[in-house]
C-alpha cells in the first residue's frame, strides 16, 4: 500500500463555502480564524504522510496559504499542483452570490502564472481549470504553445481538470494535443467516484501513455454519506455501509479506496476541511477492497448525465 497515494485538494480551505452537502451550519467566519483552520490541516495532513497538495487560484485564499506555508514550514518533500482559469471573486463574504469567474484566454493564463510561478519550486503540476469544449480552450494555440513554453522552462507537468458528462471526450481530444510533436500533457485531474465511473473506460488506456490520472471528488462531494434526499442511493448506501463495517472503516474511506483499486490513479484527492474527516479519509491506508467488493461498487454507478445534472443542483455552503 502507498501511504502517499492520497493528495489534499484545498479547495475547501481556501473559501468558507463550497459546492458540498453540509449537514450542520457553518460557525460565524473570520479570515484569521478560517486561515489558521487551514494551515492547521496542511500540518495534519503532512504529519500523516501526505506530500500533494492540489489548489487553484479560483480557490480563494488556498494558494497563497500553501505558498507561505511550503516556505515557512521549511519542507522540502512536496508537491503542488495548481491551476488557471478560474478568479475567485466573492471576497470571502459566505453569503455571495457568484463565487468565481471562468476564462480561459491567454490573457488570464499569463496574468494567473504570474503569481502561481511563486509556487517554485514546489509547484511541479501546472493545469487548465475545466478544460471544456465550450470555452475553446483546447483548440486555442496562443494558449497550448504558451502551456508547452511553461512546461519546458519550468520542468512542469502540464494538465487539465474536467467535470461533466463529456469529461471522457474531453480527455480523448486532450491525448491527441501536440505541440512542435510532443504530446502537451501528463496529468488529468478528472472526477471519478463509485457513482460517476465514467473514466474507467479510458483508464487503462490513458495507462498506456505517460498520462498520470488525478482523482477528484471521489466522495461524490458528500453525496456517497447516506442521506435521504439522495433516495435513488439507498442501494448503494447500504452496501456502502456494509463495506465499511466489514473493513472497520468510514464510508469515506471504502470510496476513497474503491478510487485506488479499481482505475490506475496516480492520486486521490481528500477535500477533508476539517482534521477529523482528513483522519478518516487517510483510513484509506489500513486496508485494500477484495476484488469482488470492487465488482460490488463498480454495480453502483450511475447515468453519467443523471449524475451531472444532480451534481449542478447542489448549493455552494
Ligand atoms: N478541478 C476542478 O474542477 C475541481 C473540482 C472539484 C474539486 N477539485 C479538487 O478535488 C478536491 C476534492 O474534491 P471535493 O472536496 O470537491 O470533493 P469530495 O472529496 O468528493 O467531497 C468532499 C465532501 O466530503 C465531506 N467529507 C469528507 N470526509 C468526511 C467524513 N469523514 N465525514 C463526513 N463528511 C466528510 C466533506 O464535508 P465537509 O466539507 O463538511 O468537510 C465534503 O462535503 C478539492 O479540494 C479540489 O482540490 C477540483
Amino acid at each position: 500500500m502507498n501511504k502517499i497515494q492520497i493528495g489534499l485538494g484545498t479547495a475547501a480551505i481556501g473559501r468558507p463555502v463550497y459546492i458540498n452537502i453540509k449537514k450542520e451550519k457553518s460557525a460565524a467566519f473570520t479570515l484569521d480564524v478560517f486561515r489558521q483552520r487551514g494551515i492547521d490541516i496542511l500540518d495534519a495532513a503532512y504529519a500523516q504522510g501526505i506530500r500533494y497538495f492540489d489548489t487553484a487560484p479560483g480557490y480563494g485564499m488556498a494558494e497563497e496559504m500553501l505558498k507561505d506555508w511550503a516556505i515557512n514550514s521549511g519542507k522540502r518533500d512536496i508537491e503542488i499542483a495548481t491551476k488557471w482559469g478560474y478568479t475567485y471573486v466573492a471576497n470571502f463574504d459566505p453569503n455571495a452570490v457568484v463565487h468565481e469567474i471562468k476564462e480561459h484566454s491567454i490573457e488570464k493564463l499569463n496574468e494567473q502564472w504570474e503569481i502561481s510561478q511563486g509556487l517554485l519550486p514546489f509547484l511541479t503540476t501546472y493545469q487548465i481549470h475545466s478544460a471544456t469544449f465550450e470555452s475553446g480552450v483546447l483548440k486555442n494555440k496562443k494558449v497550448l504553445h504558451r502551456l508547452a513554453e511553461l512546461k519546458n522552462e519550468h520542468g512542469l507537468q502540464m494538465g487539465l481538470s474536467t467535470s461533466g458528462s463529456n469529461q471522457v471526450e474531453v480527455l480523448k481530444e486532450a491525448m491527441d494535443i501536440e505541440v512542435d510533436g510532443t504530446a502537451l500533457f501528463t496529468v488529468f485531474q478528472v472526477t471519478y467516484n463509485v457513482f460517476e465511473q465514467s473514466l474507467a473506460t479510458v483508464a487503462d488506456e490513458i495507462a498506456r501513455t505517460n498520462i498520470k490520472l488525478v482523482i477528484k471528488e471521489a466522495l461524490a462531494n458528500g453525496r456517497v454519506f447516506p442521506n435521504e434526499k439522495f433516495q435513488s442511493y439507498t442501494t448503494a448506501y447500504t452496501h456502502m455501509n456494509g463495506l465499511a463495517t466489514k473493513y472497520n472503516v468510514g464510508v469515506d474511506a471504502v470510496a476513497l479506496r474503491f478510487c485506488m483499486d479499481s482505475i490506475p490513479a496516480f492520486r486521490v484527492l481528500s477535500g477533508a476541511a476539517n482534521k477529523l474527516h482528513l483522519s478518516d479519509n487517510l483510513k484509506v491506508n489500513q486496508f485494500t477492497l477484495k476484488d469482488e467488493d470492487v465488482a460490488i461498487l463498480r454495480e453502483l454507478a450511475v447515468d453519467s448525465d443523471f449524475y451531472w445534472k444532480q451534481r449542478k443542483e447542489l448549493a455552494w455552503n
